[in-house]
Formats: structure tokens, sequence, C-alpha cells
């Protein structure tokens, strides 16, 4: 285990990188992050947060895109692999090593980028998480979201349902779309299980 605490991150994600055994990675470009790209959701100059980074291409997608890019984990094998990736591509991004359902960054960012990290977490730590994305935005800025789903009880992954989604962000805080406008992207690996892409805006 990394350096922060055991009891808010009981799962052992650094053993899992140091072991290769990352059956979450899709290794290539999440369909939903390269729609957004080429929508302007994630535009040249927007700054984004990747919560859980782990060794996912997205960080150095958006570094490539021109976002201002902060990626952050609790592994630190997980980020010597973005650094070493960032490096060879010469591109720049900050990298962080903190429990980041604490964390909160020097300035309020315009995108959160959520890719299966939200179902990584214990449920129980899942309030403390809607208040960082909430502090990390501006207002105005976008929580791009992909929320898995999976009926199966426990996890990692635990399931994301959208009713549970719409308790955990309520619409005081945050707009959310029509639920018909989220788009269902299979995983690769995970049984198929869908995650659903959504845009929710900051109150
Ligand atoms: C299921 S993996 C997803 C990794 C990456 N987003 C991807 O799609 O390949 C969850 C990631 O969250 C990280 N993580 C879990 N709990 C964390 C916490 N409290 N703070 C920061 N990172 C955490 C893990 O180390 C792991 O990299």
């Amino acid at each position: 285990m990394s350096g922060i605490s055991e009891d808010r991150t009981p799962f052992d994600w650094e053993t899992r990188f140091r072991d290769g055994d990352t059956p979450w990675e899709r290794r290539q470009l999440h369909p939903a992050a390269s729609h957004w790209l080429a929508e302007g959701v994630l535009a040249p100059g927007l700054s984004v947060i990747v919560p859980g980074c782990g060794r996912a291409p997205e960080v150095v997608a958006f570094a490539q895109a021109g976002l201002h890019v902060t990626a952050g984990d609790v592994a630190p094998t997980a980020l010597a692999w973005q650094r070493d990736r960032l490096d060879a591509a010469g591109l720049e991004a900050s990298l962080v090593e903190a429990d980041l359902t604490q964390w909160r960054p020097d300035a309020p960012v315009d995108r959160v980028y959520e890719q299966t990290f939200l179902c990584a977490i214990p449920p129980r730590l899942r309030e403390d998480y809607e208040r960082a994305v909430h502090a990390w935005l501006k207002p105005g800025g976008r929580l791009l979201a992909l929320f898995m789903q999976k009926a199966e009880r426990g996890g990692p992954p635990y399931g994301c349902s959208l009713e549970a989604m719409h308790a955990l962000f309520p619409a005081e805080r945050w707009a959310w779309p029509d639920d018909n406008a989220f788009t269902a992207w299979p995983h690769p690996s995970l049984s198929g299980k869908p995650e659903l892409a959504g845009v929710l805006v900051r109150r």
C-alpha cells in the first residue's frame, strides 16, 4: 500500500498495478472521451481533473489536446507510468498522489473526467467524493460522468445506478441532463458492464 490510510482505500490498488492485475483498463481512449473531445466539451485551454487516473490513456490524450491536466491517484506505480508516458510525449500535466476524496486543488477547474473512480471507492466515501468534485469545479464547470452499471452487490466496482447518482449529486447542486440523454458504453472487460456517459453541470 502507499502511505494513504487503509481505512479510506481498503483495496490494495498499488499491488494490483505492480502485479499488472488491472482488468478495469480499457487500454484505449474511452469512446465517450473521444466524443467529448470531438464535440468540444473537452477543449484546448480548459482545465481538467482526472481522479483515480490509474494508467488510463486519457491523461496523455487530454494533455495532447491542449487541456491543462491534473491527474491523481493513490497508487505511485500508476502515477510513475503516467509520468513516463507524458515525458515520452513531451507533454505537461500535474500528477498528484493523494486520497482524492480528501484532496483539494489550488484553484477550481473547468472539467472533471470521471472514469471508473466513483465505482472504485467504498460507497461510504461517496458523499466525500461529491463534496470534493463540487469544490474542484468552478460554478458552471462540468462533471463528465461515466456511471458504472452493476446490479450485483459488492465491489469494486460498486454499481452507480442513476437513482443512486441522483441522490448523491442532488439537483440543488448539480444540473442534470435528461436520463434518456445518457449513452451506455459497455466495458470491454468487466463482463461488458455498461457505463452511462453524461454531463452534469456544477451549480
Ligand atoms: C478501477 S481503477 C480505474 C483507473 C482508471 N481511471 C482507468 O479507467 O483505467 C480505480 C483507480 O482509482 C484509484 N483510487 C482508488 N481509491 C482512490 C482514492 N481514494 N484516491 C485516489 N485514487 C484512488 C486506484 O489506484 C485506481 O487507479
